[in-house]
């Protein structure tokens, strides 16, 4: 037996026990007469000591072990002389009769700590021992919580766990997608699912008709920190539901996961907004609702005095940076400064501070008198101390500078704690959205996203104002999770594809298995997927998911650690017909 206890299991109720300990070392302590090492495994820290006076030898070999060391240490359990109430396994330690090192270590490339001095790359590189350290660890086992939560919430409800698989079709719906050379099929691709749609949907038409899955999906798209290449979805599908049902379900799954991971209870049901008043009042379709500072559109205050600018602009929206009329002048022109960065892409910015005397001063003194901007000040519910932000342009693109800017004005003004998570159903989304690369329609959601009954009458005359019956949730403004009631009728669903661009020929090739299926007694359905990881992230209190996958990608898509993707030698090429067309040299 290599140990009889884990190192954060004994309290002073063990004392006199004799007991063997295995661990990593994390540090050690030679005060001359003794030493004292620590302990570490997954489960906490034990404090080891060894005295001179009594084993010289042993004392020795205690001080001859290297950070990182694999030992195993037997002794009797001991009270402490200075406890440490920090650590739950502070009040004891082992008096060590026996010590034997399992496995040298190498001094790891960073310290192995909750604060570490190990730059990111190089835990990437040695992500095994960045997973040793408390941070990780815990994301790791609150990743792990949510995940049973789930199975046990979806089993209750008589959902079942069906698997999907990961070799399939390629479809130019979408992000990109990763694909694999067939070997037996040459010349032929695989590609790695975006999501299982189209496959719980045919486990729908099977008769299945409550299915989930945790599962992995794939995607080549830009990533960022909520992000990855491969990422991990709660996939799940319903038959015979509106969308009421699923929302109900689906939102009772949140709140069981708040319940009994974070011990926190949403008592009300949670807000619903359409798409529509969500671009409004806040330019995003997954808005951070932990705050107010909604837009206010401007136009009918602001315009015909002679600004161009305004005069110009299509929409001119103004928030409220409350208490903020303190910024310094400073403080406003790098605020310019951040608007106009090109991942923003603002012209520039107007602001008005609201004077603690009731006078204002703004940068447009020039065009507005105090009364006029009085009046800006009630349009944005503005008071004394306050601080009104003022972008102007494009409605699309001034929404999602705004968008930006209030963000940021939110986090710097201290308003986004992450201990406070405020979801929020976004619905209504319309079906379709025009691409201007393209010049055509894409499916907002999915192709296989049912229209709004009541809008299937636009469908020919105006199909940009056609809504589906589609959702999303967005938490604290990420965007958890997103579905919808799906067609289930394979002349609406030719319909659709027909809008999006497709000929019938190429609708056949892409999606035939499908729309043949619903000629077999499909029936009524409809679900959602949520991101696991993306729920992970927001449990733990922090933006990136990374910190929440044991082996994630880089933001260049690479794992560093086993460095891949990586070149493949002539012969796995030749097998699989494929050449290359690189234009940098192989380094191979
Ligand atoms: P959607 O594409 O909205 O829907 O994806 C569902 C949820 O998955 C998460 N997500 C991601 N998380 C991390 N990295 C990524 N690259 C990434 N992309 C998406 C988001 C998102 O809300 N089949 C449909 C669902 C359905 O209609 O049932 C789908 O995949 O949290």
């Amino acid at each position: 037996m290599y140990r009889s206890h884990k190192n954060g299991e004994l309290r002073i109720e063990d004392i006199s026990k004799e007991v063997t300990l295995c661990g990593w070392v994390q540090n050690s302590n030679d005060l001359g007469g003794v030493t004292f090492v620590n302990i570490r495994d997954r489960y906490g820290i034990t404090q080891l000591v060894f005295n001179m006076e009594t084993d010289s030898d042993l004392c020795t070999k205690a001080r001859s072990l290297g950070r990182e060391f694999v030992i195993q240490a037997k002794g009797i359990v001991i009270e402490r002389e200075s406890k440490n109430k920090k650590n739950p396994t502070g009040e004891i330690e082992i008096n060590v009769s026996e010590l034997t090192i399992l496995k040298e270590a190498k001094l790891p490339p960073f310290t192995i700590e909750d604060e570490t001095d190990g730059g990111d790359e190089l835990r990437m590189k040695y992500r095994f021992l960045d997973l040793r350290r408390n941070p990780l660890k815990n994301n790791l086992l609150l990743r792990h919580r949510i995940g049973l939560e789930t199975r046990k919430y979806l089993d209750s409800l008589e959902f079942i766990e069906i698997e999907t698989p990961y070799l399939i079709k390629s479809t130019p719906e979408g992000a990109r997608d990763f694909v694999v050379p067939s070997r037996m099929n040459e010349g032929e691709f695989y590609a790695l699912p975006q999501s299982p749609q189209t496959f719980k949907q045919l486990l729908m038409v099977s008769g299945y008709d409550r299915y989930y899955q945790i599962v992995k999906c794939f995607r080549d798209e830009d990533l960022r920190a909520d992000r990855q290449p491969e990422f991990t979805q709660i996939d799940c599908e319903m038959a015979f539901v509106e969308q009421e049902d699923i929302i109900q379900t689906f939102e009772g799954l949140i709140k069981h996961l708040f319940s009994n991971v974070k011990g926190l209870e949403f008592e009300n049901e949670f807000p619903r907004m359409t798409y529509d008043k969500c671009m409004e009042i806040y330019g995003s379709d997954k808005p951070d609702i932990r705050f107010g500072m909604e837009f206010n559109e401007m136009n009918d205050i602001v315009k015909g005095k002679d600004f161009a600018i305004f005069d110009a602009a299509e929409l001119i929206i103004g928030i409220n940076a409350e208490g903020a009329a303190n910024y310094s002048r400073k403080q406003l022109d790098n605020l310019t400064k951040w608007v106009q960065r090109p991942q923003v892409g603002a012209k520039g910015l107007i602001y008005v501070k609201c004077n603690e005397d009731g006078s204002f001063k703004s940068s447009v003194d020039k065009f507005y008198n105090q009364e006029e901007l009085a009046k800006w000040a009630e349009k944005c519910n503005a008071k004394a101390g306050d601080l009104i932000l003022v972008l102007s342009g494009e409605t699309d693109k001034v929404r999602s500078q705004m968008n930006d800017l209030r963000l940021h004005m939110g986090t710097e003004l201290g308003l986004r704690d992450p201990k406070v998570f405020k979801p929020l159903w976004v619905m209504d989304f319309p079906l379709l959205e025009w691409d201007e690369e393209t010049e055509r329609y894409h499916a907002m959601h999915h192709p296989f996203t049912s229209p709004k009954p009541e809008d299937m009458k636009l469908i020919d005359s105006d199909p940009k104002a056609v809504r589906a019956n589609a959702y999303d949730l967005a938490i604290n403004g990420v965007e958890v999770g997103g579905g919808s009631i799906r067609i289930h009728d394979r002349a609406i669903q030719s319909r659709m594809f027909d809008l999006l661009g497709f000929t019938k020929e190429e609708a056949e090739d892409q999606f035939g298995f499908l729309m043949n299926a619903f000629e077999y007694g499909a029936p009524p359905h409809g679900g959602l997927a949520f991101g696991f990881d993306r729920i992970c992230s927001i449990f733990g209190g922090t933006d990136s998911i990374r910190d929440f996958i044991a082996f994630p990608k880089n933001n260049n898509g690479r794992d560093v650690m086993i460095d891949a993707p990586s070149h493949i030698d002539e012969k796995q090429l030749k097998e699989l017909s494929l050449a290359l067309n690189v234009k940098k040299p192989l380094n191979i």
